[in-house]
């Protein structure tokens, strides 16, 4: 028989907005119990309206991140699958680049992701799953809108899955990442306000993906239907890679 999602219980980071808020929706629509996490609380708690739960988190600090997920424990007594879609972008040129920045990245980025799974993973029973997203800058290396700083944050983001993948495989718990392509979400909304940049990436890229095309992507990936899938990686970017 196949299992159903209704009632499993899952977290979300950056649920605030674009990529994790159509996640977290789609996920409440389709009946998961949702909690919603992210440090703009205002933009988690629309996410959640009344059938989901919102949990303030800033994924860069061990307490916070620590305290977010203690609190979703309490609220749903454990989870059943985590999407991880808190991030940062970073458009300075790399000869521009400071240290600062391509700190803070990492901490947002790679640190966030790894306290996330961790903390997540903490209250998983074997069967659950996580979905941790990356970027195709993993493979590009950046380009288009994103910087070598944030393509490397991402790229770190695809190594840190498979040693999730090996670290918590042995206890029934599937990780697996997401690297979208170009998606048109705040995150970037800055860089595609300019038309001449939009067209150029337009052209480039041939299309724009939305955050609800990888909201189906994610979805499907911490769903059952996927239970043979581990340690990999799905690209959804509208075939610019064809990786
Ligand atoms: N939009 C794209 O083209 C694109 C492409 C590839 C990958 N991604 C990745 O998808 C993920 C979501 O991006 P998006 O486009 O939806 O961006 P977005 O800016 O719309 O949403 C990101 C969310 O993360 C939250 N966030 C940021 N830092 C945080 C922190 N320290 N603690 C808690 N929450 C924090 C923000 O408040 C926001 O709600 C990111 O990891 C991004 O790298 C985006």
């Amino acid at each position: 028989m196949r299992q159903t999602v209704h009632g499993r219980r899952v977290a979300v980071t950056g649920a605030a907005s674009g990529i994790g808020a159509a996640t977290a929706r789609k996920l409440i629509a389709d009946g998961w119990r949702v909690a919603c996490l992210d440090r703009n609380i205002d933009g988690a708690r629309a996410t959640a309206g009344d059938r989901g739960i919102c949990v303030p988190i800033d994924v860069a600090d061990e307490p916070s991140t620590v305290a977010a997920f203690a609190q979703v424990r309490e609220a749903f007594g454990g989870l059943d699958a985590l999407v991880t879609a808190a991030g940062v972008i970073e458009t300075t040129p790399f000869l521009d680049t400071s240290v600062e920045q391509f700190r803070r990245l990492f901490d947002i980025n790679v640190i966030g992701s790894f306290l996330s799974v961790r903390e997540g993973a903490k209250q998983m029973q074997p069967g659950s799953r996580i979905c941790m997203v990356a970027s195709i800058s993993s493979y590009t290396g950046g380009g288009y809108v994103a910087t070598g700083s944030y393509a490397t944050s991402k790229g770190a983001v695809l190594t840190m899955m498979k040693s999730c993948a090996r670290a918590l495989g042995d206890k029934g718990i599937a990780v697996n990442a997401l690297a979208p392509g170009f998606i048109d979400t705040p995150f970037v909304a800055s860089a595609m306000s300019d038309p001449v940049r939009r067209a150029q990436v337009v052209a480039a890229v041939g299309k724009v993906g939305t955050a609800e095309q990888i909201a189906e992507c994610a979805a499907w990936l911490i769903s059952p239907g996927a239970d043979f899938v581990h340690g990999s990686t799905l690209i959804a970017d509208g075939g610019v890679l064809m990786h």
